[in-house]
């Protein structure tokens, strides 16, 4: 009798407690963490929390390329320098261009425009939307991409880079190896260096930079590299391989924990206000996303799908590409099998509402106008198999008051606002950045 009582009390007393709680926490926030825990594949909201910026063994990394703040501090600076941009199509071109000429920080580090142009363009706008071709170009000597840039926010949680995802010999890539002699470049994924840090050491060749011991003594950087790289051999020291490593050290830094959902998820609760909170509800619950976008970073980094967005050429806007480009294959041009025809990464989801162009097409202009794709669940290229459409494209039946709050919680919750932190102040060639073309440098402010 006596133990009967008992346990009736202890139950009460759990009960009471839980009401307590609940009491205390606006259920929303309560619900939310709850639907979290359920999609975590930890089993924890916990799982969505980014490393804190100082904690450099939180964030993923190579093992062959340790983080540490000299790394970081160098790489960031060479992101921007077009002090390096040496090896244009056209000798006038010297050191007008950098990676940031992409991927510019303000714009979720993409272009500002439906494709990015590094050598060949001209002009800058407010953040890129006014760069365009010099007419000193033809079309196929510019730097152009037959996609749109990709994010570098959160991309420490990429394994393997690029859209399809063909750069890095591990993770997805294991066992890919007869592949990589048949694209030019690829070779680099032998290095046994991770996705990021053997795709920046070919990014430098592809996007026409030289990095050797005279380049860097005339810019002033040996010091720094001494710093970072005392174990490199000298001879080795100033090379494409220790300046990617640099470089990917910093875009392994760029992580947008300020951002609401992330103060959000650290105890804040008024960091979100209550559409957005729906909106989050909505994005691990009935709209099914967080069944791709499922890391903290919200990519996910195992596996190709084919949306059936429109390509590039489409736009009308695009240099160099067309119908018959073959990266319109997506994961199938790396491949060349059937089944991963027009499949491509999943791609994080922080600061990509800043862009002004979604999807690897550029096909979509506005976030909503992404949600609302998704929310009909209709392929628009007409081109991609169907049977190769990812099943999760089926219409969601989502009200246009829950298509607002999804929105919402990808354009407000999901933006650090203070990206700007990993912007230098300067570059060591004193040169302006991002771009350094006449017209750049006057809408930058240069002149
Ligand atoms: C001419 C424009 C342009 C320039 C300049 C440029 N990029 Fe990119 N970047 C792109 C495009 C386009 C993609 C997507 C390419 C693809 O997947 O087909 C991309 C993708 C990437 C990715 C892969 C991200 C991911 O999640 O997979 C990394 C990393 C990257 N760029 C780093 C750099 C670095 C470092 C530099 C300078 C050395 C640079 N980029 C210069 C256009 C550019
Ligand atoms: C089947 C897996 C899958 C699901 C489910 C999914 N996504 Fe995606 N998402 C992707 C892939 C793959 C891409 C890139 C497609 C492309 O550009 O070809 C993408 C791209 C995006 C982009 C554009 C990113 C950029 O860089 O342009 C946004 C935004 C996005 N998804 C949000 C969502 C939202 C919101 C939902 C839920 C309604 C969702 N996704 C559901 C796989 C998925």
């Amino acid at each position: 009798m006596n133990k009967i009582l008992l346990l009736t009390l202890l139950c009460a007393v759990i009960l009471l407690h839980a009401c307590t709680n609940d009491r205390l926490s606006d259920p929303l926030d309560e619900k939310l963490r709850k639907v979290l825990n359920q999609t975590s594949p930890t089993g924890d909201y916990t799982h969505y929390i980014l490393p804190e910026s100082a904690d450099l063994a939180a964030i993923p990394q190579d093992p062959l390329n340790e983080l540490s703040q000299g790394k970081i501090e160098l790489g960031k600076m060479l992101f921007f320098e077009t002090g390096i941009a040496l090896d244009p199509a056209y000798e006038f071109s010297r050191e007008f261009y950098s990676c940031a000429s992409c991927h510019i920080p303000s714009k979720g580090f993409m272009p500002g425009r439906v494709q990015g142009i590094a050598d060949g363009g001209i002009g800058f706008g407010d953040a890129g939307e006014m760069r365009d071709r010099t007419i000193l170009y033809q079309e196929n000597e510019l730097d152009v991409q037959g996609a749109r840039p990709l994010s570098l926010v959160n991309v420490a949680y990429t394994t393997n880079t690029s859209w399809n995802g063909m750069f890095g010999g591990n993770d997805a890539n294991a066992g890919t190896e007869a592949l990589w002699d048949a694209i030019p470049g690829l070779e680099v994924n032998e290095l046994g260096y991770s996705g990021l840090e053997s795709q920046n050491i070919e990014g430098l060749h592809l996007h026409r930079m030289v990095v050797n011991p005279e380049v860097i003594d005339s810019l002033g950087y040996r010091e720094i590299y001494d710093n970072c790289f005392p174990y490199t051999e000298e001879n080795e020291r100033y090379s494409d391989i220790t300046t990617s490593l640099a470089i990917s050290a910093y875009l392994r830094s760029l992580i947008a924990n300020e951002a609401p959902f992330q103060k959000w998820l650290k105890g804040d609760e008024l960091a979100m206000n209550d559409a957005e909170k729906r909106g989050a509800q909505l994005f691990f619950g009935k709209a099914g996303c967080f069944r791709c976008h499922n890391t903290a970073a919200l990519n996910k980094d195992d596996d190709f799908y084919a949306l059936g967005v429109k390509d590039l050429y489409e736009t009308g806007e695009a240099f160099a590409t067309g119908p018959d480009d073959q990266r319109n294959f997506g994961r199938g041009f790396f491949t060349k099998r059937d089944e991963d025809m027009f499949k491509f990464k999943v791609p994080q989801l922080y600061n990509v509402a800043e862009s002004t162009h979604f999807f690897h097409g550029s096909s979509k202009r506005t976030m909503r106008e992404v949600v609302e794709y998704f929310n009909e669940g209709v392929p628009e290229n007409s081109r991609v198999p169907a049977e190769n459409i990812a099943p999760q494209l089926h219409p969601l039946n989502l009200t246009e008051q829950e298509v607002d709050d999804l929105t919402l919680f990808l354009e407000k919750s999901l933006v650090d606002e203070n990206i700007e932190r990993y912007v230098p102040e300067s570059v060591l060639s004193g040169n302006c950045f991002p771009n350094n073309d006449p017209a750049s440098r006057v809408a930058i402010g240069c002149e």
